[in-house]
Protein backbone atom coordinates (compact mmCIF):
# COMPACT_ATOMS: atom_id res chain seq x y z
CA UNK A 1 0.00 0.00 0.00
CA UNK A 2 1.64 3.56 -1.14
CA UNK A 3 -0.97 5.83 -0.08
CA UNK A 4 -2.61 6.09 3.38
CA UNK A 5 -6.61 6.46 3.15
CA UNK A 6 -7.03 7.49 6.99
CA UNK A 7 -5.23 10.23 8.10
CA UNK A 8 -5.78 10.76 11.73
CA UNK A 9 -4.96 14.35 13.45
CA UNK A 10 -5.29 15.04 16.78
CA UNK A 11 -4.00 17.73 19.38
CA UNK A 12 -5.22 20.25 21.57
CA UNK A 13 -7.29 23.65 20.78
CA UNK A 14 -5.02 25.39 19.07
CA UNK A 15 -2.54 23.38 17.53
CA UNK A 16 -3.10 24.31 14.57
CA UNK A 17 -4.83 20.88 13.38
CA UNK A 18 -7.83 22.32 11.12
CA UNK A 19 -5.74 24.81 9.18
CA UNK A 20 -2.89 21.60 8.71
CA UNK A 21 -5.64 19.35 8.18
CA UNK A 22 -7.38 21.09 5.60
CA UNK A 23 -4.18 21.95 3.43
CA UNK A 24 -2.44 17.94 3.79
CA UNK A 25 -6.53 17.32 2.47
CA UNK A 26 -6.24 19.69 -0.15
CA UNK A 27 -2.53 18.40 -1.48
CA UNK A 28 -3.86 15.07 -1.52
CA UNK A 29 -7.34 15.15 -2.82
CA UNK A 30 -8.45 13.51 0.56
CA UNK A 31 -12.43 14.50 2.34
CA UNK A 32 -11.56 16.40 5.08
CA UNK A 33 -13.02 16.47 8.44
CA UNK A 34 -13.02 18.62 11.31
CA UNK A 35 -14.75 16.68 14.14
CA UNK A 36 -14.52 19.82 16.73
CA UNK A 37 -17.19 21.82 14.37
CA UNK A 38 -19.39 18.99 14.86
CA UNK A 39 -19.14 19.05 18.84
CA UNK A 40 -19.56 22.92 17.93
CA UNK A 41 -22.43 22.61 16.03
CA UNK A 42 -24.42 20.77 19.19
CA UNK A 43 -23.00 22.68 21.71
CA UNK A 44 -24.57 25.74 19.77
CA UNK A 45 -27.84 23.61 19.19
CA UNK A 46 -28.03 23.65 23.08
CA UNK A 47 -27.30 27.07 23.67
CA UNK A 48 -30.29 28.14 21.07
CA UNK A 49 -32.49 25.85 22.64
CA UNK A 50 -31.82 26.73 26.36
CA UNK A 51 -30.63 22.95 26.87
CA UNK A 52 -28.21 23.02 30.26
CA UNK A 53 -24.53 21.80 29.13
CA UNK A 54 -25.03 19.51 32.10
CA UNK A 55 -27.97 17.78 30.75
CA UNK A 56 -26.91 14.71 29.28
CA UNK A 57 -30.21 13.22 28.60
CA UNK A 58 -31.26 16.57 26.85
CA UNK A 59 -28.06 16.39 25.03
CA UNK A 60 -28.36 13.00 24.05
CA UNK A 61 -31.38 13.38 22.14
CA UNK A 62 -30.42 16.67 20.77
CA UNK A 63 -26.94 15.23 19.08
CA UNK A 64 -29.30 12.46 17.72
CA UNK A 65 -31.56 14.95 16.38
CA UNK A 66 -29.51 17.53 15.14
CA UNK A 67 -28.57 17.01 11.02
CA UNK A 68 -25.15 18.46 10.79
CA UNK A 69 -23.48 18.37 7.69
CA UNK A 70 -19.69 19.32 6.49
CA UNK A 71 -18.94 20.20 3.20
CA UNK A 72 -17.07 22.13 0.86
CA UNK A 73 -16.92 26.52 1.48
CA UNK A 74 -20.59 27.73 -0.48
CA UNK A 75 -19.13 31.40 0.37
CA UNK A 76 -15.64 33.15 -0.40
CA UNK A 77 -15.27 34.35 3.16
CA UNK A 78 -12.16 33.28 4.46
CA UNK A 79 -13.71 29.75 5.64
CA UNK A 80 -12.55 26.41 5.36
CA UNK A 81 -15.45 24.29 4.46
CA UNK A 82 -19.31 25.10 5.04
CA UNK A 83 -21.12 23.97 8.40
CA UNK A 84 -24.83 23.39 8.44
CA UNK A 85 -27.09 22.74 11.63
CA UNK A 86 -30.73 21.68 10.49
CA UNK A 87 -30.28 23.67 7.20
CA UNK A 88 -28.24 26.57 8.48
CA UNK A 89 -25.14 28.12 7.71
CA UNK A 90 -23.51 28.02 11.33
CA UNK A 91 -19.85 28.49 10.02
CA UNK A 92 -18.97 31.14 12.19
CA UNK A 93 -21.56 31.04 14.95
CA UNK A 94 -20.03 27.83 15.77
CA UNK A 95 -16.47 29.92 16.58
CA UNK A 96 -18.23 32.19 19.09
CA UNK A 97 -17.10 33.08 22.54
CA UNK A 98 -20.33 31.19 23.87
CA UNK A 99 -19.80 28.36 22.25
CA UNK A 100 -16.39 27.86 23.17
CA UNK A 101 -17.59 27.92 26.92
CA UNK A 102 -19.78 25.42 26.70
CA UNK A 103 -18.59 22.86 24.13
CA UNK A 104 -15.97 20.92 26.08
CA UNK A 105 -19.13 20.00 28.67
CA UNK A 106 -21.16 19.10 25.83
CA UNK A 107 -18.32 17.32 24.75
CA UNK A 108 -17.98 15.11 27.36
CA UNK A 109 -21.18 13.67 27.21
CA UNK A 110 -21.06 9.98 26.41
CA UNK A 111 -24.20 10.21 24.44
CA UNK A 112 -23.35 13.30 22.64
CA UNK A 113 -19.45 11.61 21.86
CA UNK A 114 -21.71 8.11 20.82
CA UNK A 115 -23.77 9.82 18.29
CA UNK A 116 -20.95 12.19 16.37
CA UNK A 117 -18.50 8.95 16.65
CA UNK A 118 -21.20 6.61 14.66
CA UNK A 119 -21.59 9.43 11.89
CA UNK A 120 -17.49 9.91 11.71
CA UNK A 121 -16.97 6.53 11.19
CA UNK A 122 -19.65 6.08 8.34
CA UNK A 123 -17.75 9.74 7.28
CA UNK A 124 -14.13 7.35 7.14
CA UNK A 125 -15.58 4.70 5.67
CA UNK A 126 -15.96 6.27 1.97
CA UNK A 127 -11.86 6.52 2.08
CA UNK A 128 -9.53 9.10 1.47
CA UNK A 129 -9.99 11.15 4.30
CA UNK A 130 -7.99 12.93 7.00
CA UNK A 131 -10.17 13.31 10.08
CA UNK A 132 -8.89 16.10 12.98
CA UNK A 133 -10.14 16.05 16.81
CA UNK A 134 -9.18 14.91 20.33
CA UNK A 135 -9.91 11.30 19.90
CA UNK A 136 -9.60 10.12 16.28
CA UNK A 137 -6.69 7.72 16.40
CA UNK A 138 -7.67 6.68 19.73
CA UNK A 139 -11.40 5.92 19.55
CA UNK A 140 -12.84 6.92 16.38
CA UNK A 141 -10.05 4.91 13.94
CA UNK A 142 -8.21 3.30 15.61
CA UNK A 143 -7.07 1.49 13.08
CA UNK A 144 -6.10 4.52 11.01
CA UNK A 145 -3.10 4.24 8.31
CA UNK A 146 -1.12 7.78 9.89
CA UNK A 147 -1.80 8.92 13.39
CA UNK A 148 -0.55 12.31 14.18
CA UNK A 149 -0.26 14.30 17.11
CA UNK A 150 -0.33 17.90 16.51
CA UNK A 151 0.58 20.03 19.77
CA UNK A 152 1.92 23.52 20.85
CA UNK A 153 3.11 25.26 24.11
CA UNK A 154 -0.10 26.79 25.50
CA UNK A 155 1.70 29.77 25.47
CA UNK A 156 2.16 29.59 21.44
CA UNK A 157 -1.95 28.31 21.11
CA UNK A 158 -2.75 31.30 22.81
CA UNK A 159 -0.63 33.91 20.82
CA UNK A 160 -1.78 32.54 17.29
CA UNK A 161 -5.57 32.53 18.73
CA UNK A 162 -4.56 36.16 19.66
CA UNK A 163 -3.77 36.69 16.35
CA UNK A 164 -6.38 34.89 14.67
CA UNK A 165 -8.84 36.84 16.29
CA UNK A 166 -7.36 40.45 15.72
CA UNK A 167 -6.98 39.60 12.00
CA UNK A 168 -11.20 39.64 12.33
CA UNK A 169 -10.89 42.87 14.42
CA UNK A 170 -11.33 41.02 17.71
CA UNK A 171 -8.18 42.27 20.60
CA UNK A 172 -8.68 40.30 23.79
CA UNK A 173 -5.64 40.27 26.20
CA UNK A 174 -3.11 37.17 26.00
CA UNK A 175 -3.21 36.31 29.86
CA UNK A 176 -7.47 35.64 29.14
CA UNK A 177 -6.75 33.79 26.02
CA UNK A 178 -4.46 31.37 27.80
CA UNK A 179 -6.37 30.94 30.47
CA UNK A 180 -9.09 29.76 28.30
CA UNK A 181 -6.89 27.01 26.48
CA UNK A 182 -5.67 26.01 29.84
CA UNK A 183 -9.17 25.42 31.15
CA UNK A 184 -9.95 23.69 27.45
CA UNK A 185 -6.50 21.53 27.78
CA UNK A 186 -8.03 20.46 31.18
CA UNK A 187 -11.20 19.64 30.84
CA UNK A 188 -10.55 17.81 27.45
CA UNK A 189 -7.54 15.88 29.29
CA UNK A 190 -9.65 15.18 31.98
CA UNK A 191 -12.52 14.07 31.22
CA UNK A 192 -13.70 10.29 31.50
CA UNK A 193 -14.67 9.10 27.92
CA UNK A 194 -12.06 9.72 24.80
CA UNK A 195 -9.81 12.19 26.77
CA UNK A 196 -7.69 13.49 24.86
CA UNK A 197 -4.17 11.59 24.53
CA UNK A 198 -1.62 10.77 22.06
CA UNK A 199 -2.28 7.13 20.46
CA UNK A 200 0.65 4.86 21.22
CA UNK A 201 1.49 4.52 17.61
CA UNK A 202 0.86 7.87 16.29
CA UNK A 203 3.49 10.48 15.89
CA UNK A 204 4.24 13.87 17.82
CA UNK A 205 4.41 17.04 15.85
CA UNK A 206 5.62 19.71 17.75
CA UNK A 207 4.79 23.12 15.73
CA UNK A 208 6.68 25.97 18.45
CA UNK A 209 7.66 28.52 16.47
CA UNK A 210 7.04 26.90 13.11
CA UNK A 211 4.71 28.91 10.42
CA UNK A 212 1.77 27.10 9.22
CA UNK A 213 3.95 26.46 5.95
CA UNK A 214 6.66 24.71 8.08
CA UNK A 215 3.78 22.67 9.98
CA UNK A 216 2.45 21.28 6.83
CA UNK A 217 5.94 20.51 5.83
CA UNK A 218 6.29 18.44 9.22
CA UNK A 219 3.28 16.64 8.82
CA UNK A 220 3.41 15.83 5.42
CA UNK A 221 7.31 14.56 5.78
CA UNK A 222 5.23 11.63 8.45
CA UNK A 223 2.62 11.02 5.96
CA UNK A 224 5.62 10.37 3.40
CA UNK A 225 7.68 8.65 5.40
CA UNK A 226 5.59 6.22 6.75
CA UNK A 227 4.42 5.58 3.69
CA UNK A 228 8.23 4.79 2.11
CA UNK A 229 8.46 2.54 6.03
CA UNK A 230 5.39 0.37 4.40
CA UNK A 231 7.00 0.33 1.18
CA UNK A 232 10.39 -1.47 2.46
O1 LIG B 1 -11.07 21.47 17.95
P1 LIG B 1 -12.14 22.40 18.54
O2 LIG B 1 -11.59 23.42 19.47
O3 LIG B 1 -13.01 23.00 17.49
O4 LIG B 1 -13.04 21.40 19.39
C1 LIG B 1 -14.16 21.85 20.10
C2 LIG B 1 -14.40 20.98 21.33
O5 LIG B 1 -14.82 19.68 20.94
C3 LIG B 1 -13.21 20.80 22.26
O6 LIG B 1 -13.57 21.16 23.56
C4 LIG B 1 -12.90 19.35 22.24
C5 LIG B 1 -14.09 18.70 21.62
N1 LIG B 1 -13.71 17.65 20.68
C6 LIG B 1 -13.74 16.36 21.15
O7 LIG B 1 -14.03 16.14 22.32
N2 LIG B 1 -13.47 15.34 20.29
C7 LIG B 1 -13.15 15.57 19.02
N3 LIG B 1 -12.87 14.55 18.20
C8 LIG B 1 -13.08 16.90 18.54
C9 LIG B 1 -13.36 17.93 19.41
Amino acid sequence: MATPRTIAIDGPAGAGKSTIGALVAERLGYLFLDTGAMYRAVALAALRRGLDPDDGEGLGVLAREVRIAIGPPTVRDGRAYTVLLDGDDVTWAIRSAEVDLVVSQVARIPAVRDAMVAQQRTLAGRGRVVMVGRDIGTVVLPGADRKIFLTASAAERARRRGEELAARGEVRPRQELLREILRRDRLDSERVMSPLRPAQDAIVVQTDGSTVGQALEQVLQVVRKTEAEQRT
